[in-house]
């Protein structure tokens, strides 16, 4: 299975989880991290089997170079595979203001936003995002977040698992289909 971990990150933490994605992706296969602020004009985003996407949580939507990359032309070419988001985010310890409250009532996270934005470009979406919480804006991740993780990696490959059986059930029943045709024929 080919991997492609796309991300931005300001102070690492939408990082630290990208490349644990990473570390646990490659027992799968080959995965390559994309970081969006490193310009790599011509990447082949159409190569890959599963496509993870994540940003920190800003003003309950997602970063802005997240927001610019996703307007850009290159993100179309993602064609038919299967995204699933991720973000960073502040935990329940973190006092947020009651309008704070309100808007994340409203507007969610970096997850909500990002999926809205794949909806809206007809992106396939292979299961709910992930959200892992920081203990304050620039870090550390919250305790257990690598437990965490691999939990969101097992989610992911069951769904992967049941996309590929959907995928031959269907094909099988096609073959099915054009032995019986031939059958007549002959
Ligand atoms: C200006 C600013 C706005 C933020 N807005 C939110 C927010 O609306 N909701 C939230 O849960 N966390 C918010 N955070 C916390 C960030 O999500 C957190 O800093 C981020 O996950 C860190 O990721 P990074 O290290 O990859 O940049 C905000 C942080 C900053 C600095």
């Amino acid at each position: 299975m080919r991997t492609l971990i796309v991300y931005q990150s300001y102070f690492g933490n939408t990082r630290l989880i990208a490349s644990s994605l990473a570390r646990h992706f490659k027992e799968l296969g080959e995965v390559v991290l994309y970081d969006i602020e490193r310009h790599q004009n011509g990447f082949d985003f159409t190569m890959f089997d599963l496509i993870l996407i994540g940003s920190p949580t800003r003003y309950t939507s997602i970063s802005a170079p997240m927001k610019r990359f996703l307007q850009s032309p290159k993100v179309k070419r993602f064609s038919d595979l299967p995204v699933v988001a991720f973000d960073t985010r502040y935990g329940p310890q973190h006092k947020h203001s009651v309008f704070m409250r309100f808007l994340i009532q409203m507007f969610g996270y970096g997850v909500t936003s990002l999926e809205k934005r794949l909806d809206r470009l007809s992106i396939p979406r292979l299961l709910d995002g992930e959200g892992f919480s920081v203990e304050a804006a620039e870090g550390p991740l919250s305790e257990h977040t690598e437990k965490r993780v691999g939990a969101f990696v097992a989610r992911i490959v069951v769904a992967m698992q049941e996309t590929a059986k959907t995928a031959h059930d269907a094909g099988d029943a096609l073959d099915e289909k054009d032995s019986e045709a031939e059958t007549r024929v002959v």
